[in-house]
């Protein structure tokens, strides 16, 4: 069991939150605080509902809020009382100057290691959870140590966790990532975090590195994920052109134990706030070490996303006669994956994007996130949200499956296709239905890497 200690979190998202929650559960004797500089998220924290969907966490948060767990907006004080000291912000694409649409923005990170070192009284370790480019701890390492008088150790602990599964991917990781320095100090620090961690992950599953091999290998992991997406993605558009059906391939071709069947599974394109700008951030890293090939390489994980994304709305539009303008469209899921709220970068913001570009009329529904939608989408018109599947469907030319939400395998679609216009289509982005039965329903249904089946 882990000895007391001190813990803060600076960033009470996605990963702090689940992450201290987890912590605090785990090791009773730690006391943890997450702290925010949004206000309105830390209420939510502290109230009876949780800032987003994530299946379990409430469970786990209502056992140790306000025993050892604390939701705050004192950052400072955080900082001053605290031994040890998760930084879990946001770490988006930058979107200005040097670097913009490639690099990760490291402003809010810079702002943080200014403000530990400006207000802290003892020495600290400084553990990035958030997803940071190669050697930002060395950087963080030289702001916080150039000219103080307390010495600041920085030590990389990656997050592996999926949105959905966090509490589970928490509870049992395949593995923790520890990146530190070899230095004594460096030895200490990674000692005192294994300590936490072994009190629930078993020691084998606990792996240390040097920092920069943890840096790097977070932002791998995340490409070589969205690689085995866009790789069966590209094989499904082969299959669609040659009768070969994506779900047999992916079956037999990740039957072999060195491959594996997971992340093979064809879609209407990978989302979420992740792959796409840790991509770009692995890309910009290999571009700055003039490794042009291999920024190429990594490069057309994204591109490949694209074109999917891209080729999955082209489909809709060619397929009903090359015009949806005026004409109803229902959107079924709009989370970038099921069992989130969350549709940071969904395939549902291209597609309802380029559906509106053409002047469709939009109806979307989602089981969780309709809320995170409304606010991406902004004031746009003609869309609807309608939270009933089978009201949304009413009056509509068109289904387009975009969230792999069990309900959707379910649905009554007889009952749906009665109230559709005629012809009745059904695009499925996560080849979820039960192809025939639509089909002998009445529905023109076209899936990912399969012939369509059109009356
Ligand atoms: P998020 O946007 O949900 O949360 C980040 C929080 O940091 C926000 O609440 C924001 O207000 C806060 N913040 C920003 N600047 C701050 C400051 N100066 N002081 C205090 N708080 C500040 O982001 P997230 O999804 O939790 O991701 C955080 C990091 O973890 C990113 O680097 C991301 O790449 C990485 N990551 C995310 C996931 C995921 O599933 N979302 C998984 C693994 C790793
Ligand atoms: C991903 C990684 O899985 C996590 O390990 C990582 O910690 C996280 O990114 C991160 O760094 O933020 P997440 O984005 O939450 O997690 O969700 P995934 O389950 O990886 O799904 C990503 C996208 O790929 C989703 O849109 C999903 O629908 C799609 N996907 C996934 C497919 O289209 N096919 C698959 O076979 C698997």
């Amino acid at each position: 069991m882990a000895s007391q200690k001190k813990i803060a979190c600076i960033g009470a998202g996605y990963v702090g939150g689940p992450t201290m929650a987890v912590i605090a559960q785990k090791c009773p004797q730690c006391t943890v605080t997450v702290v925010d500089i949004n206000q309105k998220r830390i209420n939510v924290w502290n109230s009876d509902t949780l800032p987003f969907y994530e299946p379990g966490l409430d469970d786990i948060v209502n056992t140790v809020r306000g025993k050892n767990l604390f939701f705050s907006t004192e950052v400072e004080k955080a900082i001053i009382e605290n031994d040890i000291i998760f930084i879990a912000v946001n770490t988006p694409t930058k979107d200005y100057g040097v670097g913009k649409n490639m690099a990760a923005d490291l402003q809010h990170w810079e702002t943080i290691a200014r403000q530990i070192r400006n207000v802290a009284r003892s020495n600290k370790i400084i553990i990035e959870k958030s997803t940071l480019p190669v050697k930002t701890a060395e950087a963080m390492e030289i702001i916080l140590n150039t000219g103080s008088q307390f010495h600041f150790e920085v030590m990389s602990n990656p997050e592996f966790l999926a949105e959905g599964t966090a509490v589970n991917n928490l509870l049992s990781p395949d593995r923790v990532l520890i990146g530190s320095r070899e230095t004594e100090s460096g030895q200490k620090a990674r000692n005192e975090l294994v300590e936490i961690y072994k009190s629930w992950v078993p020691l084998e599953k606990i792996i240390t590195t040097n920092t920069f091999s943890a840096e790097l290998t977070k932002l791998v992991s995340n490409a070589f994920l969205a690689q085995r997406v866009s790789s069966i993605n590209a094989v499904s558009a082969i299959c669609e052109a040659t009768g070969a059906d994506v779900d047999e391939v992916s079956k037999a071709v990740g039957a072999d134990s060195r491959i594996g069947a997971k992340f093979l599974k064809a879609s209407v394109g990978f989302g979420g706030s992740c792959f796409r700008k840790d991509i770009l951030n692995l890309v910009y890293i290999c571009r700055m070490y003039h490794l042009h090939e291999i920024a190429t390489y990594f490069e057309n994980i994204i591109n490949m996303n694209s074109f999917q994304q891209q080729r999955f709305v082209d489909n809709i539009v060619q397929s009903m006669f090359n015009t949806v303008a005026g004409r109803k469209i229902c959107m079924l899921g709009c989370a970038f994956k099921a069992c989130t709220d969350d549709v940071r970068d969904s395939p549902a913001l291209s597609v309802a994007t380029t559906l509106i570009a053409e002047k469709a009329n939009l109806v979307i529904s989602d089981p969780k996130a309709m809320t995170n939608m409304k606010a991406a989408l902004g004031d746009l018109k003609n869309v609807e949200f309608i939270d009933d599947p089978y009201q949304a469907a009413k009056k509509c030319h068109a289904i387009v499956i975009i969230t792999e939400w069990d309900v959707y395998a379910t649905l009554d679609y007889k009952k749906l296709f009665d109230r559709m216009v005629k012809p009745a289509y059904l695009f499925d982005g996560r080849n979820m239905v039960n192809r025939k039965t639509c089909y002998d329903i009445g529905f023109n249904v076209y899936s990912i890497g399969k012939e369509p089946l059109i009356h």
